[in-house]
């Protein structure tokens, strides 16, 4: 369903990252580049297991401090350029920031705010700040749908709606479902003028 040119982002973690990309790029995509949400996770750090004392100087895994969202493209039709695959998909780069800088590949980030997961109590809830840049910047024009096939509570559905993007969301687990929607209007109103106020110098397109 995706248009040549037309970015996926896929959150991942460190350890499942390896396995995920590569299964995308033997599907067909292009591998982009790596996203890196700079959040303390509650991964590793720990020193050894029943040798906590004997080796209090050792960690036995990097404390994790991010998260690697990978970034893929469908392939460009061949022979096309980016420029034309704009004017004729409306796809194949991404949007810049609203003050003109590119999109960055590293986006400082924070746990998701208790208010945020008071309205959406799902587990792996992501913060509205972080996906309101990745929603901005995949429509590279500000046109055109987005998908978000593993929904959750919808929480990529609601920062598409605060910045007036379409957005089609699936999620099968039928409580995830029907917590999504309630928490997406919620969640698309939430700090929506303090949000954009604080980031952008230009109106959206
Ligand atoms: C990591 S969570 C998404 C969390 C979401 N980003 C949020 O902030 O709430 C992935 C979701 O995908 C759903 N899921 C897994 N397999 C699915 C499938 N085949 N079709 C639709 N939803 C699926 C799970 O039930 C889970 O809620």
């Amino acid at each position: 369903m995706l248009k040549p040119g037309g970015h996926v982002f896929l959150a991942s973690n460190t350890f499942l990252s390896q396995l995920v990309f590569t299964s995308l790029i033997e599907g067909g995509l292009e591998f982009r580049s790596i996203i890196i949400r700079l959040v303390q996770t509650l991964r590793g750090g720990d020193r050894p297991k029943n040798g906590e004392r004997e080796y209090p100087y050792v960690s036995s895994l990097p404390r994790g401090r991010h998260e690697p969202w990978g970034l893929f493209r469908k392939p460009l039709p061949p022979g096309m350029t980016v420029s034309e695959c704009l004017r004729k998909f409306g796809t194949g780069g991404l949007q810049r920031n609203y003050d003109g800088k590119p999109f960055g590949d590293v986006i400082e980030s924070k746990r998701t705010p208790t208010y945020e997961r008071r309205i959406a109590p799902h587990p792996s809830l992501k913060p509205q700040t972080y996906l309101r840049k990745l929603v901005h910047a995949v429509l590279p024009l500000g046109q055109g749908l987005i998908l978000d096939p593993f929904m959750g509570s919808g929480s990529t559905v609601a920062a598409a709606e605060a910045l007036g993007i379409t957005c089609i969301g699936l999620e099968y687990n039928t409580e995830y479902y029907k917590m999504s929607l309630e928490a997406i209007p919620k969640l698309a109103v939430f700090d929506t003028a303090v949000w954009k106020k604080g980031v952008s110098t230009r109106p959206l397109l």
